[in-house]
């Protein structure tokens, strides 16, 4: 029976997280560095259950992104996957509807870094491509990221939202985007 659960990190324990990472794992082929990892806790995730199985995940966490002179509130979805023999069922659409819901409630925005495989995926529920050049803020300054370029999606919220401008996120470790 599948089942879609959310909760926030806080509320998961040690065994589902474990599960989560081994799952990204295998969906990104060794692909998932921890850091990619550590991007994905601190806020809500979306888990399907197939059983006692984890066969999809996703999550949605906070950050700033610099857009039209203001650090605009986002939500960040990471690590979205679902299990090779699983997909095309809805599980992805499902998980996404209920990070979607808490983007709209909680965030000015949603955003992410979408695979060239997802791409379809992701505009097929509304997200736009962002066209304007990508940039982060660095310790050292703005840096542009013009390998991110074309691979970044957004969600409007209540926000117009220039696509054409720029768009800087905040600092991590690993992966900016
Ligand atoms: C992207 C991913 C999460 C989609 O999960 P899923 O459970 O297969 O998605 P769904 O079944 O809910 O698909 C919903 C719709 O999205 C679109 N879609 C999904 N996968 C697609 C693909 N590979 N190519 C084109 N369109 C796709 C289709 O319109 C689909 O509806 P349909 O099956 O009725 O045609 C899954 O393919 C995956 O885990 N990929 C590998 C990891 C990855 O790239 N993650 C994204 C990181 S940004």
């Amino acid at each position: 029976m599948i089942d879609i659960r959310t909760a926030h990190t806080a509320d998961l324990d040690a065994a589902t997280l474990t599960a989560a990472r081994a799952l990204l794992d295998v969906v990104f082929a060794g692909d998932m560095s921890d850091h990619d990892w550590e991007h994905s806790l601190g806020g809500v995730h979306a888990l399907v259950w197939d059983g006692h199985e984890l066969v999809g995940h996703a999550s949605v966490v906070q950050r700033r992104l610099l857009h039209g002179g203001r650090a605009l509130r986002a939500g960040y979805v990471e690590g979205v996957g679902v299990r090779a023999d699983r997909r095309r069922r809805g599980h992805g659409a499902a998980m996404m509807e209920a990070l979607e819901r808490v983007v709209r409630g909680a965030y000015e925005l949603g955003a992410l870094g979408a695979t060239d495989e997802a791409a379809e995926f992701y505009e097929g529920r509304g997200w736009k491509s962002w066209k304007g050049p990508t940039s982060a803020l660095t310790p050292t300054g703005m840096m542009r990221t013009e390998d991110e370029d074309g691979s970044v999606y957004v969600l409007p919220v209540a926000l117009s939202l220039d696509v054409s401008g720029e768009l800087t996120c905040d600092w991590r470790d690993g992966d900016l985007w």
